[in-house]
């Protein structure tokens, strides 16, 4: 079998991971960090060395190749994770990138600080001639990872980060992190105009090569999360296995 490692920082990398087993079947391992969620407001150097314990962590499956389910690891870290380790990265930020150059119109990018100070996805996109806006939600993942999506402080804070998008209706919302989806309704209760909001996950199923037909489904967290349960029971319809390990 195909052996596909998938890692996030925490929880927000199941809303990928659910996606691929709905479209393909493999032995797929999941790492969520949910010790030391959320890196997108940590240095890069940190964030380098977190990602690196979850691959040696995924390491010990025999992995064929991973998917980076997180976009701040992404932005910060494929080169260095590429190099280190001589495997194969299918960072998310591919899909992000796919749509952003390919959907007609204007972007808001919601993300993480890290990734926004990167300006990944504004230099790359902006280069097919459409304008890209950049928004750091800065508390949005610690308020998904402690349980608080539907709250007064995430209200708050959604009207503040989309303010702009209201202010000039910017046609698509790009979901810079792969918690947001997860937040996807209350983002678009908070939307005064008709809008586009992409999930960068839709965009890189077909680079997952398999011709597997069984599928498995094993996923490792470094910290049992109140949430964590109810968010894989709504994610993933398949059978699954879970584990929380202690692994720094
Ligand atoms: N899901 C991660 C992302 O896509 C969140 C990063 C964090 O832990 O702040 O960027």
């Amino acid at each position: 079998m195909t052996n596909i490692g998938v890692f996030d920082t925490g929880l927000g990398g199941l809303t990928v991971l659910s996606k691929l087993v709905e479209s393909k079947k493999a032995n797929y391992f999941y790492f969520g960090d949910t010790l030391r969620v959320p890196y997108g407001n940590r240095p890069k150097d940190e964030i380098f060395e977190f990602s690196c314990d979850i691959v040696d962590f995924l390491e010990k499956f025999d992995i064929d190749y991973y998917v980076i389910a997180c976009n701040t690891i992404s932005v910060t870290c494929l080169n260095l994770l590429e190099e280190k380790y001589k495997k194969t990265f299918i960072p998310i930020t591919d899909g992000g990138l796919k749509a952003g150059r390919s959907i007609p119109g204007d972007l808001l990018v919601l993300a993480t600080k890290a990734t926004v100070d990167s300006h990944f996805y504004r230099d790359n996109i902006e280069k097919v001639g459409k304008k890209v806006y950049e928004v750091a939600g800065y508390n949005l993942v610690d308020l998904i990872e402690n349980n608080q999506i539907e709250s007064p402080k995430m209200d708050e804070s959604l009207e503040e980060y989309l303010d702009l998008a209201n202010k000039i209706q910017i046609p698509n919302i790009l979901l810079g992190c792969t918690h947001f989806p997860l937040i996807k309704d209350e983002i678009g209760r908070k939307l005064t105009y008709e809008v586009n909001i992409i999930d960068p996950a839709d965009y890189i199923l077909d680079k997952i090569e398999t011709n597997d037909n069984d599928l498995k489904i094993k996923i490792f967290l470094s910290q049992k999360s109140k949430i964590a349960e109810s968010i894989i029971q709504s994610l993933i319809k398949f059978d699954y296995s879970l584990t929380y390990v202690d692994f720094v």
